[in-house]
């Protein structure tokens, strides 16, 4: 990176605002003539990419990218369904399950029905909400940096109705709401509402009480469930995703979606499906086995974190992130920003093994000084 391009980059993650300023600082920071070596472990992507059997499938369509294969795509729509034991009614496919949450947004907040958001957690749906002037509504997350599904219920009951929004588990905290938890949402949402629980690190975890929503879906809830091919599959480029729901829903959601995917993509997340019962469970334990290396070293140095279920953990770096994150992007490494409120956190994406050890090393030398 130059330095006029490094100081720009500096300057807009310091800019005060919002979530757009906030996605505006990032993308400063992606686009600016960056250094080749810099350690990206701020966007909870998976260093291990595309399968072998996904590149295959991607290289095979390429000569063929100059039709829109419109024809293709129910069948594609069909296998996500079956591989999630659902109907093709059920599913909605979008580019990236940024696309679905985009959606159920649309279909299900009003200016007198709000988003009802556990906080922190990923911000895109609120950034979505205010610019389309519907008012939002945040929920603390509990003590154990989960949903408080109580007070989200509570929240829907008192604005009469609204979309609840729950990322399980959650970013950027990494920490995971309870099946029994979930259960209890799902058989007591108000009136009006509906309930988006967006799991795109679901197959990073690995508690045996964190399940995925999709059984209410089968059970005709009035629940959506967004899930997404970036992560364990490593395809976050491509933008593929999808949502899941009862026929009614989806048929609300889908007039706010663009078309058709990439055939680039969906070819490439067909064959991620294909091998998912093995691709999965490997991706899984790999990642597992970095981030209880990188735990063992944080106890070893004193460092305080968050248990987390994902690719990605929160570090109490004992003092404002902000002050070590400019430090640590001179030497080359990379990870999450600043979550607010979460001030002494930092987050930091899973990465190789080298880039962990790289992280490491930085994080102790800035830490320390
Ligand atoms: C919780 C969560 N949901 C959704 C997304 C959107 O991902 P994509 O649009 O690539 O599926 C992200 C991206 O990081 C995320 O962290």
């Amino acid at each position: 990176m130059t330095r006029r391009g490094f100081a720009r980059a500096l300057a807009a993650l310091a800019a005060p605002g919002g979530w757009s300023e906030r996605a505006l600082a990032q993308r400063a920071l992606a686009g600016v003539d960056l250094a080749p070596d810099m350690i990206w472990l701020n966007a909870n992507e998976n260093p291990e990419g595309p399968s072998r059997r996904a590149l295959e499938a991607m290289r095979e369509v390429l000569p063929h990218a100059w039709r829109y294969h419109f024809q293709e795509f129910g069948d594609f729509c069909a296998a996500v369904a079956r591989s999630e034991g659902l109907d093709r009614e059920q599913v909605l496919v979008g580019a990236g399950s940024s696309e679905i949450l985009h959606a159920a947004i649309d279909a299900f907040t009003a200016p007198d029905r709000p988003l009802i958001t556990m906080w922190p957690t990923f911000e895109a749906p609120e950034g979505i909400t205010r610019a389309l002037g519907r008012p939002v509504i945040r929920v603390p997350l509990t003590e154990g940096y989960a949903a408080d599904v109580k007070a989200l219920v509570a929240a829907a009951e008192n604005s009469r109705g609204g979309l609840i929004y729950l990322c399980n588990p959650n970013n950027p905290t990494g920490a995971y709401t309870p099946k029994s938890e979930l259960d209890w949402l799902a058989a007591n949402l108000p009136v009006n509402t509906v309930l988006l629980v967006d799991e795109a690190y679901i197959h990073f975890a690995e508690a045996a009480d964190l399940a995925t929503a999709i059984a209410y879906v089968e059970q005709g809830k009035d629940v959506v469930v967004a899930r997404t091919f970036s992560k364990i599959y490593g395809l976050a480029g491509l933008r593929v995703g999808f949502g899941c729901a009862k026929p009614e829903l989806i048929r609300r959601m889908e007039p706010f979606r663009d078309n058709v995917i990439s055939i680039v993509g969906a070819r490439a997340a067909r064959a991620a499906l294909e091998e998912a019962s093995t691709l999965v469970p490997e991706r899984r334990a790999r990642t597992a086995l970095l981030r209880d290396e990188l735990y063992v070293w944080l106890e070893r140095h004193g460092f305080g974190f968050i248990a987390s279920q994902a690719n990605f953990v929160m570090i109490d770096v004992g003092r404002d992130v902000r002050e070590l994150l400019p430090a640590m992007y001179r030497r080359g490494v990379a990870p999450g920003r600043h979550f607010p409120p979460l001030d002494h956190m930092l987050r930091v994406t899973i990465g190789t093994a080298a880039e962990m050890a790289k992280f490491r090393e930085v994080l102790l030398e800035v830490a320390r000084a």
